[in-house]
């Protein structure tokens, strides 16, 4: 018999290549969906397989999530869904702790309503460690620095205390920046990416940009949904950092994409106070031993290759778009 997975956040980044890797391995995949006033499963349309089943729901709407965790009866749940935006997060700050502070807390009340023996997946992030200097890993003291990063805090905590309370197979992925071409456009490396394809085809002029000084370990996403996924087959359920252990800063990768393409950043990135933060996080670089003992998990994809294959993916893109 298939295994199923119920995945929430399906419709985004991690949960659209996540869904690849789950079909491919023989899963039956049930994914949560909100309904919009228009269709929003762009990056989930070209999945064409009989074992891909959606289901409206939403992680404020805890009911939802009891129904269709007892329809289901998922063998594994992956809680990717979130508003996963930190500076939208100081502009909604109770919605972001609703869906991702309180709703992981409803997916595994309902996990436990139904008395399942299934396994849980938490999207945990680096972004807890905020102002803890960097290199963090799993015992790193926790100190977030947006709405954002306190709730998945939250969710974090509730993960481990349904590990130790129920003896729940719950983990926790504390994974950093991870990108793709299917990364969200108001990202930074996506922006940078779209805004240097832009460029390039002569659709625009310049690139407004915020803080250059803040630095990131950027990986592959296709990378780290194997992570999570590995972190599901282990004997015990444990806590893992996932991370490539190589920071850039911002300019170092605005750097990196404009040159990609023969351009001179310089020429055409303006600074915009808007795009700053109230509080920064100024620097996360993981350290992921752990996974690679453990799990034998390894990011292969640096921040340079990154940036190459993503202004690859958006020239491409956007000249179809622009000859269409
Ligand atoms: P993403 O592209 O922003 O996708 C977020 C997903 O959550 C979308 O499918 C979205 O649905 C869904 N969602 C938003 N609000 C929801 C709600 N109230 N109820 C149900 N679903 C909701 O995020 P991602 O980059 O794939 O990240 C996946 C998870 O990992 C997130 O929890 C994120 O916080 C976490 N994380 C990401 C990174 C990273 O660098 N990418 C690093 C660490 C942790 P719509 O399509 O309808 O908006
Ligand atoms: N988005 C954005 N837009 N960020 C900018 C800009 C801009 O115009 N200019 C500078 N930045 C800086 C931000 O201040 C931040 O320091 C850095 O670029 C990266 O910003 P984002 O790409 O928005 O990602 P993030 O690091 O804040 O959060 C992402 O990674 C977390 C893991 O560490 C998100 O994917 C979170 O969901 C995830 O948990």
């Amino acid at each position: 018999m298939a295994k199923r997975a119920f995945i929430t956040g399906i419709t985004g980044q991690d949960g659209s290549y996540l869904t690849e890797l789950l079909l491919a391995k023989g899963y039956e995949v049930h994914g949560l969906v909100r309904r919009a006033s228009t269709i929003n499963r762009g990056r989930i349309d070209h999945i064409d397989s009989p074992d891909l089943h959606l289901h409206y729901g939403d992680l404020t709407d805890g009911v939802s999530l009891v129904n269709l965790i007892h329809q289901v009866e998922p063998h594994e749940v992956y809680n990717l869904g979130a508003q996963s935006h930190v500076k939208v997060s100081f502009e909604m700050p109770e919605y972001t702790a609703s869906t991702d502070g309180t709703g992981a807390l409803r997916l595994l009340e309902a996990i436990r309503a139904a008395g399942l023996d299934c396994r849980y997946y938490q999207a945990s992030t680096s972004e807890m460690f905020g102002a803890s200097p960097p290199p963090q890993h799993e015992r790193t003291a926790f100190y977030p620095r947006s709405p954002y990063g306190a709730a998945k805090l939250y969710a974090h905590w509730v993960t481990v205390n349904y590990r130790e309370a129920y003896d729940l197979f719950a983990v926790s992925g504390i994974l950093f920046n991870h990108e793709s071409p299917r990364r969200g456009e108001s990202f930074l490396t996506r922006k940078v990416t779209l805004g240097v394809a832009a460029i390039v085809l002569g659709a625009r002029d310049s690139l407004h940009l915020g803080n250059l000084d803040a630095v990131r370990d950027w990986g592959y996403a296709p990378e780290y949904v194997e992570g999570m996924w590995r972190m599901l087959q282990h004997d015990e359920p444990d806590d893992y950092v996932l991370a490539t252990g190589e920071g850039r800063t911002v300019r170092q990768f605005v750097r990196a994409a404009f040159a990609h393409a023969g351009l001179d950043w310089e020429q055409y990135v303006t600074y915009d106070e808007q795009y700053e933060r109230p509080t920064e996080v100024d620097a996360l670089i993981g350290d992921a031993s752990k996974a690679r003992e453990v799990l034998g998990w390894k990011a292969e994809t640096n921040a340079d290759r990154l940036a190459e294959l993503m202004v690859d993916a958006d020239i491409e893109q956007l000249s179809r778009l622009l000859k269409a």
